[in-house]
């Protein structure tokens, strides 16, 4: 597995691949892998002739200094699982200048209001910080395609839009979620929570399954409110978001209208620990 730390050399391997005629699937990340980015490199390892991944802390996307700060880095464990998953060619582990050269700070876009809901509404800026750096690293990595979890549906469908917006020449892919045995949803977070905690937590996916058995056979508010109820119940947890919202626009609906996707979107503090999940309504 070959590892770039700097710009130029990643830009004359990409270059060199190119005029072999390779077709390239990428995988950024901010490091602290876990099994969901293996599924990530798994599906991009059957569709392209090279994997590249990335690992960068992208300092644009946090709202606050100690959350930055307090972000996991631990480059040689990421290095170590990437190689040892067998599915990646080379890994892009960039210096801030070579994504920021002149100042660390967010490009702005206008994301057709993708950007103000769920996540947006407490965390303003944050999708600027994603785009920006993900539109850099499309630039210099110039993959055919490219991978993203499920898990942050709403950033995929802003990096979809961030593409068609600035008609890059790549095609983004989202990868189903990955789920521990008791279904919760695999994020590096995960680590932090307690053995009991752990289990505890598979309350958000059990949810989000009840959500999709009453799906069009109950209304809108009183699947909130039995979502509500199951909360109110469960100790050491605090539901800060539940929504049902349209697939395409991310809107929250109040109705279930003939010909439109829908998806359940939950945010639970379990302890200190901010879990998100979601499933697509069928
Ligand atoms: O999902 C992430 O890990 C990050 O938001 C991304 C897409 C790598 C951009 O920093």
């Amino acid at each position: 597995m070959e590892i770039f730390r700097n710009k130029e050399p990643l830009r004359a391997y990409v270059e060199r691949q190119k005029e072999m005629g390779k077709k390239i699937g990428f995988a950024p990340t901010m490091g602290a892998l876990h099994r969901g980015h293996i599924s990530l490199y798994e599906v991009a390892r059957k569709e392209n002739d090279l994997v590249i991944s990335s690992i960068f802390v992208n300092p644009t996307q946090f709202n606050n200094a100690t959350d930055l700060e307090k972000y996991p880095r631990d480059i040689e464990r990421d290095l170590k699982i990437l190689k040892a998953s067998g599915f990646v060619d080379a890994v892009y582990v960039p210096q801030t200048t070579d994504l920021y050269p002149d100042k660390v700070e967010s490009k702005s876009y206008d994301f057709e209001g993708l950007e103000t809901e769920m996540e947006g509404k407490s965390r303003p800026g944050h999708f600027d910080g994603v785009g920006t750096v993900v539109e850099e690293l499309f630039r210099q990595v110039r993959p055919d395609n490219a991978y993203f979890g499920e898990k942050d549906f709403q950033q995929l469908a802003i990096i979809k839009k961030l593409v068609a917006i600035l008609k890059l020449p790549v095609k983004i892919h989202g990868v189903s979620i990955y789920r521990e045995e008791n279904g919760l949803a695999m994020s590096s977070r995960n680590q932090r929570l307690s053995k009991p905690q752990k289990e505890a937590a598979k309350v958000l996916h059990q949810t989000l399954l009840k959500v999709n058995d009453w799906f069009r056979i109950i209304t809108v508010p009183e699947i909130y409110d039995r979502v509500k109820d199951i909360f109110d119940d469960q100790a050491g947890m605090a539901l800060e978001y539940f929504e049902i919202a349209d697939e395409d626009t991310l809107k929250e609906t109040d109705f279930f209208y003939k010909g439109h996707n829908y998806r359940a979107f939950i945010v639970v503090n379990v302890g200190d620990v901010r879990l998100i999940d979601n499933l697509h309504l069928d």
